[in-house]
């Protein structure tokens, strides 16, 4: 088990990528923290789990609430050797409807909830000399634009960035971190992508999941559990001299 004794603390692991994460974790012989801004969810999710998960209310778009859900954390798991900054939202429209509201809020949950989520679990581990790793989720969105995604494509471009100075920085402290950028990966948030392109151009529900999946050189769409072995080795020894870096796990849709 490469993950013995480690702690791990994931946000927006009440379902989906997050909720495979916690499980590969667990596989792997870490103790999870599910962070989320659905209590109900997390709880449910960390009893599916068994006793090596807890659930914790975080809701990444609140300094406070980080503040919180971090102490939670520490007190139910001992410390956090791991983050894995994995909540996010999505958004659609085009250019001209883009509405201020929504995009501050992309922009607060995606890249100030990664920061300040980061943050808060950094110096919890310079406060402890924890040799912590940190991982977060980017997306082939930020990459390159899309023509009707364009805040949430920012928000990743920006998560790359920032994983990229928070990687040179923290390094000094013995915390490495790095990325995840996924393709399309099936599961609820993909449901929601499919919705907005049926309102946006037209497409008939399940059409544009089809569409992008026959346009990964795979031939499919991924699955949470295509990502895990990423997030697995991210926090495993064999990682310890990769910083600052973006790994792409696409199915081949993107190079970079
Ligand atoms: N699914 C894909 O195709 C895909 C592709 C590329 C990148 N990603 C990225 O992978 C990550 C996980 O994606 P997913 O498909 O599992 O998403 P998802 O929508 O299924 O799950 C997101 C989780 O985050 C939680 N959440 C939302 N707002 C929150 C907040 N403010 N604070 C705390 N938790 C909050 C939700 O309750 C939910 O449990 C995201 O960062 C996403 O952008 C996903």
């Amino acid at each position: 088990m490469r993950l013995s004794g480690k702690t791990a603390l994931i946000t927006g692991a009440a379902r989906g990528i997050g909720l495979a994460f916690a499980k590969a974790y667990v596989a792997e012989g870490a103790r999870v923290a599910i962070a989320d801004i659905d209590l109900a969810k997390a709880q449910a999710a960390a009893a599916e789990i068994g006793d090596a998960a807890v659930a914790v209310h975080m809701d990444v778009s609140d300094q406070a609430s980080i503040e919180q859900g971090v102490e939670a954390a520490v007190s139910a798991l001992g410390k956090i050797d791991i983050l894995i900054n994995n909540a996010a939202i999505f958004s659609a429209a085009p250019i001209v409807e883009i509405d201020r509201a929504d995009y501050a809020r992309v922009f607060d949950i995606n890249v100030g909830g990664t920061l300040f989520t980061m943050q808060a679990v950094a110096r919890h581990m310079i406060d402890r000399s924890i040799k912590g790793r940190i991982i977060n989720m980017a997306s082939q969105a930020g990459r390159r634009g899309e023509s009707l995604v364009a805040v949430y494509c920012a928000s990743k471009a920006a998560v790359i960035s920032l994983t990229q100075s928070a990687g040179l920085n923290l390094i000094a402290h013995g915390i490495n971190v790095n990325a995840i950028a996924p393709g399309v990966v099936d599961g609820e948030h993909w449901d929601g992508v499919d919705a907005f392109f049926a309102k946006y151009e037209g497409k008939a529900p399940g059409q544009k999941k089809k569409e992008v999946a026959q346009a990964v050189p795979m031939g499919r769409m991924g699955t949470a559990e295509d990502l895990t072995g990423m997030a697995v080795f991210l926090a495993s020894d064999d990682a310890a001299y990769v910083v600052a870096q973006t790994y792409n796990v696409d199915g081949g849709n993107w190079m970079s």
